[in-house]
C-alpha cells in the first residue's frame, strides 16, 4: 500500500525551474498521470520521486516514510524506495531469454523477513527480523509465472528479444519491473514505441494490470487522449507550474483556466474572444463571433466583482512565492488559439468586461433551425464521427457530429451551442469563471 506526498518540491537547473514548487498528493492504488507539452517537467517530477533525480527543496514521503527531505537532510536512494520503472526506452537483455530476463532483478533481491505465497507473490516482513536472504530457484519460477501471466507472455519464455514482435517485448519489459513486487510502478511514456492498435489494446492491459496488482502506478504521458483514458487522476503541468489535478472528467469539463481547457480535447475546445458585463440575473450579455448577441448562464453562482478579488488574492499569493527569476515565462496568461480564416492581430488592452468562451465541439450543434449562420468550411469523416469546420464570418468553429454524415464544402448550415457544457474565463488572467450554457439572440 501506497501513498505519495509532494510537498514544496522544486527542481532548479542554474536559474531554470523545471519544477515550480510542487505539491501532489497521489492516493493510495491511484493511477496519476503526469501530463503536460514537451519540456513542462513530468520527467524530472517521476525521477525525483523515484529517486533518480535530487530535488533542489521540498519533501516526499512513500508510505509514509520520508525519502527526501531538504531540510532534514534525508536521501533515500532509489535502490531502497522499493519502486518499479517502466522507461521509454527499456532495453531488454538480448542475450538471455524471456525468462531470464524477467528473473535477473530477482536474483538480486536479499532482504530478511522474505517469502513468497504458491501463486507467486512476494511477500515482506520487515518485523519478521532474521537474516536477509535470497530467493531460491523454485520461489522465482513462481513468481515469474506469476508476472508472465498477468502480461500473457507465457507461451513466450524460451524466446529470445530478437524473436519478439514489439508489442511483446514491451510486455515482457512490463513483466520484469512488475517481478520484484513493487509498491509503486513509475511508468515514462511506456507505450510510445507502438503502433496505434497495440497502445489501444496495452492501454486496456495496463488498466486492467492496475486493478490486478493493487499498486499505485505514476504515468507520464504527453498524450492527453492516454492520460484522460487512463488515469484516476490527471496532474496537468505547464512550464513546471501545476495547474490542475483532477479526475479526468473533471478536468474536461471545468478546465481551471485556457491553458487546460485547450490542452485536453480532441478535437480542441472552441475559443471565442467575447466582450460584455454580467446583468443583475446573474447572466453575461456577451458579443461574440463579431455580431451575434449571446446570453450566457453560469450554472454555479458567480458574481463577477468578488470573483475578481479572489482570483487577485490568489494570483498575489503565487506571485510571492515564485522567485522573481521564473516569474516572467508563468505570470502571463495562456494565450489561447482564436481559429480564424484570416488571422487578425489582436493586442488589445484588456479589461473586466473581456471574456474567452470556450465551446467543446460534442456542443456545437448543426441544425436547421439554429441561429448561427455558417457554411462548411471542411469535414472529415471518421466513419463513426465526422469532424466539421464551420466558417461564421471571419471565424471557424469546430463540431463532432456523430455518425458518417457528408458535407459539401461550401453549404450552408446553421448551428447553436447546445448543452451546459460552455465554459467563460476572464481574458486578463485566464481563468474560470463558470461553467454555463449558451444562447443566441440575435
Ligand atoms: N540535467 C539537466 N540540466 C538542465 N536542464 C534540464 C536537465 N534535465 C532536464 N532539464 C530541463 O528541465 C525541463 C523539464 O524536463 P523534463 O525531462 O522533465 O521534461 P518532460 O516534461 O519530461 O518533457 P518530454 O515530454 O519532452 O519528455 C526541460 O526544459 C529540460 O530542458
Ligand atoms: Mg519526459
Amino acid at each position: 500500500m501506497a501513498r505519495i506526498e509532494l510537498t514544496h518540491v522544486t527542481k532548479r537547473w542554474g536559474g531554470f525551474y523545471a519544477v515550480d514548487d510542487l505539491d501532489l498528493l497521489i492516493d493510495d492504488n491511484a493511477f496519476v498521470t503526469l501530463l503536460g507539452p514537451s519540456g513542462c517537467g513530468k520527467t524530472t517530477t517521476l525521477r525525483m520521486i523515484a529517486g533518480l533525480e535530487t530535488p533542489t527543496t521540498g519533501k516526499i514521503t512513500i508510505d509514509g516514510m520520508t525519502v527526501f527531505d531538504s531540510d532534514a537532510g534525508i536521501n533515500v536512494p532509489a535502490n531502497k524506495r522499493r519502486v518499479g520503472f517502466l522507461f521509454q526506452n527499456y532495453a531488454l537483455w538480448p542475450n538471455m531469454t524471456v525468462f531470464q530476463n524477467i528473473a535477473f532483478g530477482l536474483s538480486n533481491i536479499k532482504e530478511p523477513g522474505l517469502s513468497v505465497t504458491p501463486e507467486g507473490e512476494i511477500v515482506r516482513d520487515p518485523k519478521a527480523g532474521g537474516a536477509a536472504r535470497k530467493l531460491t530457484k523454485e520461489e522465482i519460477k513462481r513468481i515469474v509465472a506469476r508476472v508472465s501471466a498477468i502480461v500473457k507472455i507465457e507461451p513466450f519464455m524460451d524466446r529470445y528479444p530478437g524473436e519478439l514482435s514489439g508489442g511483446q517485448q514491451q510486455r515482457v519489459a512490463i513483466a520484469r519491473t512488475l517481478a520484484p513486487g513493487p509498491k509503486v510502478l513509475f511508468m515514462d511514456e511506456p507505450l510510445s514505441n507502438l503502433d496505434a492498435k497495440l497502445r489501444l489494446e496495452m492501454r486496456s492491459e495496463l488498466q486492467r494490470l492496475h486493478l490486478s496488482t493493487g499498486s499505485t502506478f505514476v504515468y507520464v504521458t504527453h498524450d492527453q487522449m492516454e492520460a484522460m483514458t487512463l488515469a484516476t487522476r490527471i496532474c496537468l503541468i505547464s512550464n513546471g507550474v501545476l495547474q490542475q489535478y483532477d479526475e479526468p472528467l473533471t478536468v474536461y469539463n471545468r478546465p481551471n483556466n485556457t491553458f487546460v481547457a485547450d490542452f485536453v480535447g480532441n478535437p480542441a475546445i472552441n475559443f471565442m474572444n467575447a466582450r460584455g458585463r454580467q446583468q443583475e440575473d446573474g447572466s453575461f450579455r456577451l458579443r461574440i463571433l463579431g455580431e451575434y448577441d449571446a446570453v450566457f448562464t453560469p450554472t454555479e453562482r458567480v458574481l463577477v466583482d468578488s470573483w475578481y478579488a479572489d482570483a487577485e488574492k490568489k494570483i498575489a499569493a503565487f506571485e510571492a512565492k515564485v522567485r522573481p527569476e521564473v516569474k516572467t515565462n508563468k505570470d502571463v496568461p495562456f494565450n489561447y488559439p482564436v481559429a480564424m480564416v484570416q488571422d487578425i492581430p489582436d493586442d488589445k488592452t484588456l479589461d473586466r468586461e473581456d471574456w474567452a468562451l470556450g465551446v467543446r465541439p460534442e456542443f456545437v450543434s448543426i441544425c436547421e433551425d439554429g441561429p448561427v449562420e455558417g457554411e462548411v468550411f471542411s469535414a472529415m469523416p471518421t466513419g463513426m464521427e465526422t469532424t466539421v469546420r464551420i466558417r461564421v464570418g471571419n471565424f471557424l468553429l469546430t463540431s463532432v457530429v456523430f455518425g458518417g454524415v457528408t458535407y459539401k464544402i461550401g453549404e450552408k448550415i446553421r448551428l447553436r451551442f447546445s448543452g451546459n457544457g460552455a465554459v467563460l474565463f476572464s481574458r486578463v488572467n485566464g481563468r474560470l469563471v463558470s461553467t454555463g450554457t449558451v444562447e443566441i439572440r440575435r
